[in-house]
């Protein structure tokens, strides 16, 4: 075994040698200095000597020329030079991306290395004699790191980015974070460092050139001005010097909405009509306080606050909570009053107290509400009539007489009749002018005790214009039967029966009614008379 040198703990002979730009690194981490007594000749050996002995190859990554990568080489010490040894190398790329000549022991990369990829390689080295294949050295495990250079630019891995920040926010309130990341070793160099920078969006925004926290800069800014912008970030490596990598990521950012605008009606007097028909709760007309905010900001509530129609209209706030739905609350009529005016108030809900200053969040607008003429039918001078006649009274008696008048202005003249249905055994007449109901049949109560009749009130020049008025006729009793015993009596009576003794009870029953029930008086007919004298002659002999 060869007394060379070697390597470091290990106690190898084999000596694993770089060149070029990788020369001479020093690190105390892989290897130790170690008293060096057989130096050899060479440079590499002198090297040695002096101190430093290594088991590893250092290697920039990203080699673009044309002829293959110088790593380093396999020197045993036995080596005279003459060819008898052979230098062997396996492990990991060895044949594929590392190839040794095997006399000289020079290695070389014969691929492009991409620290991004694989950052070092485990590889063996022998020695053997090339005529017996005896190993010359035992065998020996090395490192090929491959060294960083700056070839990977920052990137922005989330973008791009969407921001939202409140209008009219300080400046220095924080809108976003964002975060570029680089591939290259950032415990070596500079390559990793990135450094922020701004490229559009000034004045509005900045960003932090360390940790990338975007920021508002421009006081004040409103979003209904302008809502969007685009701010570009520009990340880059080298601490951000010249000739540092740069990536770039676009933030838009969306101004949010406060409530810093009053709601403004969009008219100072609104014109609406309504017929007087509208039943209660019909919508008469919308009304609208604007507001350049938008969402909860520009909800609002209204209501009536003063005006003659308050109490004849209502106003309520659509489910969109932006417009004023006004609508009847009482019923309405042309002919008592045609027109009302309303003043009617609209308030933001959502009040940010930030924002107090800028006023009132309310407005006040004029509603002119009129009543539009409706052509009505006759109306009754009562909702109805109910009516007590005798039943005796005389044929052509006037009943009631009933009016009715158009409530429109222009005062039809009205004609009355009885709705057939009603009346349909004809006992009532109706004057067609006057409304003087009369009798002409006589009446019966025991027969029909109430007349319930229908009268019917037209427009002369309209008779789609009806109306109906139910008039009760109640027909009141007047003695005017005889009573009735009620069946025929047979009664039987026992021969030793005593003077006095009941034998049957009579009831007489009347179909009239009158005030306090029946009264009868009973009494034997003059020819009954005869027969219960000789009957108790008979008894009594
Ligand atoms: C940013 O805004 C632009 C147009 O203004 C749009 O095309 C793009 O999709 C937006 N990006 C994001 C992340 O919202
Ligand atoms: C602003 O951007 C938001 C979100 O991207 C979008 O919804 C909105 O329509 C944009 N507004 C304008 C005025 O472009
Ligand atoms: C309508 O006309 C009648 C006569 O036909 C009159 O008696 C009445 O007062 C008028 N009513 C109105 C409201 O003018
Ligand atoms: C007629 O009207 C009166 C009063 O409304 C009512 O008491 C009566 O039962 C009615 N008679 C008939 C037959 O409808």
């Amino acid at each position: 075994m060869g007394d060379g040198l070697h390597l470091p703990a290990a106690a190898s002979t084999l000596l694993l040698a770089a060149f070029g730009v990788l020369t001479l690194l020093p690190h105390s981490v892989v290897g130790k200095p170690v008293e060096e007594e057989n130096a050899g000749s060479s440079a590499l050996l002198q090297r040695v000597k002096r101190g430093w002995v290594w088991n590893q190859f250092f290697v920039l990554e990203e080699y673009t020329g044309l002829e293959p990568l110088y790593i380093g080489k396999l020197h045993s010490d036995m080596d005279k030079g003459d060819g008898s040894i052979k230098y062997i190398l396996t492990g990991e790329g060895a044949g594929t991306t590392f190839t040794i000549d095997d006399s000289t022991g020079d290695i070389h990369a014969i691929q492009r290395l991409d620290r991004e990829v694989k950052a070092q390689y485990v590889l063996r080295a022998q020695a053997r004699n090339r005529l017996t294949d005896r190993p010359l050295e035992p065998e020996s495990e090395f490192i090929v790191k491959i060294q960083d250079i700056n070839d990977n630019e920052p990137r922005f891995l989330d973008g791009p980015y969407q921001a939202t920040v409140p209008e009219m926010s300080k400046i220095g309130t924080s809108v976003i974070q964002l975060t570029a990341t680089d591939a290259d070793d950032p415990t070596y160099g500079n390559s990793a460092r990135v450094v922020y920078s701004i490229l559009e969006g000034q004045p509005y925004f900045s960003v932090d050139p360390k940790t990338g926290v975007v920021r508002v800069s421009l006081a004040d800014m409103d979003r209904e001005t302008r809502e969007n912008y685009t701010v570009v970030i520009q990340a880059k490596d080298m601490g951000g010097q010249l000739g540092g990598l740069a990536g770039t990521t676009t933030v838009n950012i969306t101004l949010s909405d406060v409530n810093d605008n009053p709601p403004m009606f969009d008219q100072r007097l609104y014109q609406m009509s309504v017929p007087e028909s509208a039943p209660v709760g019909s919508v008469v007309g919308r009304i609208w306080a604007k507001d350049r905010d938008i969402g909860v900001n520009a909800e609002m509530k209204y209501s009536i606050i003063d005006g003659d129609g308050r109490d004849t209209f209502d106003i309520s706030t659509d489910p969109t909570n932006l417009f004023g739905i006004i609508t009847v609350k009482k019923p309405l009529n042309f002919e008592n009053k045609p027109s009302y005016t309303l003043k009617v108030e609209g308030a933001n809900t959502h009040l940010d107290p930030t924002f107090r200053h800028r006023g009132p969040f309310k407005d006040v607008t004029i509603v002119h509400v009129s009543v539009e003429d409706v052509d009505e039918p006759p109306l009754f001078d009562s909702p109805a009539y109910l009516i007590e006649l005798p039943e005796d009274a005389e044929v052509g008696t006037v009943v009631k007489t009933v009016s009715a008048r158009d409530p429109d202005a222009a005062n039809n003249t009205v004609r009355y009749s009885i709705e057939r249905s009603s009346d349909p055994e004809k006992f009532f007449y109706i004057e067609i002018t006057s409304g003087a109901l009369m009798t002409v049949r006589s009446l019966d109560r025991e027969e029909i005790g109430w007349h319930n009749i229908t009268v019917l009130a037209m427009e002369m020049n309209n008779p789609s214009q009806i109306a109906s008025v139910s008039v009760a006729v109640k027909v009141s009793d007047v003695n005017d039967n005889p009573p009735s015993l009620s069946h025929y009596l047979e009664a039987v009576v026992c021969e030793n029966a005593k003077a006095g003794q009941l034998i049957q009870t009579v009831t007489a029953v009347d179909p009239d009614e009158p005030l306090g029930g029946q009264h009868f008086y009973y009494s034997l007919a003059p020819e009954a008379h005869q027969n219960i004298v000789s009957f108790s002659q008979l008894s009594w002999k």
